[in-house]
């Protein structure tokens, strides 16, 4: 593949959900943001599992469980290819981005803070990123300090600077923001909140889809990603964590499979990354995120951020030559998403126009109310892109626009 228009008209023809018709028109769907359509070699890895191999893991000694067995921990591995990290013991296996932030919260969290040491946030974080943090400062007394962003929604490094100290234990920023499409500079961040012997947890729920990840290049301690949104299945992410972190951290749920040994007076618990696995695993879903990722490098990670660069530049001229549309987001780095109002109408009822049209775009707060507080608005229409959506997509998009703007104006 070169990355040419004929090379991603052929991924898209992998995605049979975008076969179909909405209200009478074919689907444009650019709601990538909340979950992504899942490509056929994945629903056949899903079909197949449970037509074929499916028994629980670590535990029969019979040959369906053994294969079943291995091609969870083959996903593991191949989990840990994709994210470059040292040891499948860093690997954990969680329902997903939330789950992820919730266990180092409730884990390293309250194994590792004390009243009034910091966690610091950026003001463009998911409620994901922001609550679990809220819950220990209500329970332990730590303290949130949020890092602001600029109109552009862009955050800086200079402000970064001046608010680390050595109260700071832990900085939790996301990647890239899913309601401004902001790319964070994470490596900088992590180099600033080392200054001061931080830790950094990264939220990677929409980096993931759309960039290569490198967790050692980062050299972050903790990075967070949702299966759902990187065209695997629901229910599925993965948290990786260092080792050494991952070692000395209590377990977070306790149950089957996470233990090594049980009496009523102690209890022995398993090696990484089992430790943090309790009960049994969704292993359909853990092999499905596997051909999801096998998906994505097989069409090149550094072709998908460039072909959706491509799309947002395109999308983000044609939208701004429509008169009334205002973007919220214009960082420099930016990843596949556009958010958007349109003076005198309201996001909701934009969207529910666009649906009459056959095109999927969100409209709501994002989970991210901060964001919308900063901007000054309610909501916002947000358009994000994945791999198989295309520059007649977005003038759909535009002339859907066009068309309510009729309606509602
Ligand atoms: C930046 C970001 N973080 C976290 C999440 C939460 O992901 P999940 O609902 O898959 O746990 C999302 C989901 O939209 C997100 O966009």
């Amino acid at each position: 593949m070169d990355g040419s228009v004929l090379d991603f008209a052929q991924v898209r023809a992998q995605f049979p959900i975008l076969q179909l018709r909405e209200n009478g028109q074919p689907l444009v769907y650019l709601d990538n943001g909340a979950t992504s359509q899942k490509p056929q070699m994945v629903i056949d890895t899903i079909e197949r599992y449970y037509r074929e191999q499916n028994a629980n893991v670590h535990r029969g000694v019979y040959g369906l469980s053994e294969r079943a067995t291995e091609l969870y921990e083959g996903a593991r591995e191949t989990s840990r290819q994709f994210l470059n990290a040292r040891s499948t013991k860093e690997i954990v296996f969680v329902r997903g981005t939330t789950e992820a932030i919730n266990l180092v919260a409730h884990s390293w969290g309250r194994a590792n803070l004390q009243a009034g040491d910091e966690v610091i946030v950026t003001e463009m974080e998911h409620h994901s990123n922001i609550v679990p943090w809220q819950l220990l400062r209500d329970q332990m007394g730590i303290r949130l300090t949020v890092l602001r962003m600029n109109n552009r929604g862009e955050v800086c490094l200079n402000a970064l600077k001046g608010l680390v100290s050595e109260k700071t234990k832990l900085l939790a920023i996301t990647h890239m923001s899913n309601a401004l499409g902001t790319i964070n500079p994470v490596k900088e961040m992590v180099e600033i909140a080392r200054s001061v012997g931080a830790k950094i947890l990264v939220d990677g729920a929409q980096a993931t889809p759309h960039m290569r990840v490198d967790v050692q290049d980062l050299d972050c301690d903790f990075y967070a990603l949702s299966g759902h949104k990187m065209y695997g299945p629901t229910g599925i992410g993965v948290l990786y964590a260092k080792e050494a972190l991952l070692e000395a951290m209590p377990p977070y749920q306790g149950g089957g499979d996470m233990i090594y040994s049980v009496t009523f007076e102690k209890t022995e618990y398993n090696v990484l990354p089992y430790k943090f696995e309790a009960g049994t695993p969704n292993i359909a879903g853990a092999i499905g995120l596997a051909a999801a990722m096998r998906f994505m490098v097989s069409i090149g990670l550094e072709r998908i951020a460039a072909y959706e660069a491509g799309l947002l530049s395109y999308a983000t001229e044609r939208l701004k030559q429509i008169d009334g549309v205002r973007i919220i987001g214009e960082a420099e780095h930016k990843g596949g998403v556009v958010s958007f109002i349109l003076d005198g109408a309201h996001p909701h009822d934009l969207a529910t126009l666009m649906d009459q049209d056959g095109i999927a775009v969100r409209a709501s707060h994002h989970c991210a109310m901060p964001v919308m507080q900063h901007f000054n608005v309610p909501a916002t229409v947000r358009a994000s892109f994945g791999v198989y959506n295309n520059r007649d997509d977005i003038d759909r998009l535009v002339a859907a626009i066009e068309e309510a703007k009729e309606m509602l104006l």
